[in-house]
């Protein structure tokens, strides 16, 4: 399966958004909006914005109104990639196939930059006009994000993550720290979309289900590529995970019952969008390649 088959125009749309709302490189101070440049252009799979421009399909919310929210997710995953990279947590030295950002610049520097892309992606839901929403949809849609990154969300799922090496979780702890470092920001870019098309939409349920299970499929499949993966391919160091000693799904169970779980989370989620036609189809495609994936 190929990534452009699956993503329409919208990695074009959110490159442009993103590239408007950074501050310019030239723009003081300059190293620190370098900095935030370098992470967050020209690289990725934009999965998270791709999420958001899918739902918005499959509910009939026209991308123009999705760019800000989708920008401001693709921020906030920036700032936790940069932080997940340091030397202080995973100490990892490629991301993007490029240099991490403490490498290309410095330590203190790359932790400032993602300080800085954090209230950047709140600025933007509060301010982007073109999301033409009224302002109590605006409002869910920053309470979502801050909620899915705060201590009960990814930054905590990223704590438990590292007080878990060299430990053996079981399934139910390994799920509950998946669904925080990983699932909960997934999900805002399914929510935003949601509530974007309306606040107390009728498929909200099923949508919540559904990505739910793509996200642990999605965690579960990056613990895979880091034990099959090429390092060229990932744009990351292939077996990262077991040089630190992490507690992922296929370490502990093994890389068949990981590849049968994503499969059985795959259909799960499928099931949950069976009802949604035609318009659905690019949200179950992105589903597949978040499974199938080889990057
Ligand atoms: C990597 O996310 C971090 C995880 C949550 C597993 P992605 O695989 O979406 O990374 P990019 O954005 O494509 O680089
Ligand atoms: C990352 O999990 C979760 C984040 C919140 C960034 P990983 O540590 O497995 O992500 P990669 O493999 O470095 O992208
Ligand atoms: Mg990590
Ligand atoms: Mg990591
Ligand atoms: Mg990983």
């Amino acid at each position: 399966m190929k990534y452009e088959d699956v993503t329409y125009d919208w990695l074009n749309r959110v490159e442009a958004k993103l590239d408007r709302v950074l501050p310019a490189a030239s723009c003081a101070p300059a190293r620190l909006h370098e900095a935030m440049r370098y992470s967050v252009l020209g690289g990725g799979k934009r999965i998270r914005p791709v999420l958001v421009y899918a739902t918005g399909a499959a509910l009939g919310v026209p991308p123009e109104r999705l760019d800000g929210p989708a920008a401001a997710i693709e921020l906030m995953h920036a700032f936790s990639l940069i932080h997940d990279d340091l030397p202080a947590m995973d100490n990892d030295d490629l991301r993007r196939g490029k240099p991490t950002a403490h490498k290309a610049f410095d330590e203190a520097t790359a932790i400032l930059a993602a300080d800085a892309l954090q209230p950047l992606a709140f600025q933007v839901l509060a301010t982007d006009a073109s999301m033409a929403c009224e302002p109590n949809v605006r409002l869910k849609i920053i309470e979502e994000l801050a909620a899915a990154c705060g201590s009960t969300g990814m930054t905590g799922g990223q704590s438990i993550d590292l007080s878990a090496e060299g430990k053996r979780l079981n399934a139910a702890e390994l799920e509950n720290m998946y669904n925080l470092k990983t699932g909960r920001l997934l999900k805002v870019s399914v929510l935003a979309a949601v509530y974007s098309a309306d606040l107390q939409h009728p498929q909200l349920d099923a949508m919540t289900r559904f990505i739910d299970a793509v996200g642990l499929a999605f965690q579960i499949k990056d613990d895979i590529l880091d034990i099959e993966g090429a390092t060229e391919t990932i744009g990351k160091q292939q077996g990262s995970d077991i040089e630190r000693d992490k507690a992922t799904w296929p370490a502990l169970f093994g890389i068949e019952v990981a590849r049968e779980k994503t499969e059985e989370l795959l259909a799960a989620a499928l099931a949950e969008i069976s009802s949604m036609g035609a318009p659905a189809d690019p949200l179950r495609q992105v589903a597949r390649f978040i499974v199938n994936r080889e990057m």
